[in-house]
């Protein structure tokens, strides 16, 4: 079936079975090779986007359900300052170690601020509690949020 949607803000349509995973199709079909194939079970949110604004596990998602809606993957988060000011306090605050985790935590941590633009220690941890990092021990990333919180104040 042809499934009609839109990717980084650009309208794209593919050829798919209908329960083809949205992570096989970002990465094998169009390219969007950010979001890491890590258990493709649910468990570690390295295939982490937004949906609809809203931070899902691209693995679980069905290519049918997609149709229509809005993607938003690292690539297209790089062209978006806020996306980037995100990227650059995950590097200043050293939350980049074996960087496989990085892109869906760049999608969580975006997430969060969106919705809650000054968020308590508790609210990051809980916010990337979908997202598993094996490198940095998670102090580094949550250091990460709140000096994009501090520097996109006004942004966010
Ligand atoms: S690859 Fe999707 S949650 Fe692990
Ligand atoms: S930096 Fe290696 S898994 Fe997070």
């Amino acid at each position: 079936m042809d499934i009609k949607f839109v990717l980084n803000g650009e309208s794209v349509t593919v050829k798919a079975e209908p329960m083809q995973s949205l992570l096989y199709t970002l990465r094998h079909q169009l390219g969007a090779v950010s979001a890491k194939d890590g258990c493709n079970e649910g468990e570690c949110g390295a295939c982490s986007i937004l949906m609809n604004d809203q931070l899902v596990n691209a693995c679980l998602i069905p290519i049918s359900q997609v149709a229509g809606a809005k993607l938003m993957t690292l690539e297209g988060l790089k062209k978006d300052p806020k996306g980037m000011l995100v990227i650059e306090s995950l590097l200043k605050a050293k939350g980049v170690q074996c960087g496989f985790c990085t892109p869906g935590m760049v999608l969580a941590l975006y997430a969060l601020l969106v919705e809650n633009p000054h968020p308590s220690e508790t609210e990051i941890r809980t916010a990337i509690s979908g997202n598993l990092c094996r490198c940095t021990g998670y102090g580094m990333i949550v250091d990460a949020a709140r000096i994009a919180a501090e520097k996109g104040a006004g942004l966010w």
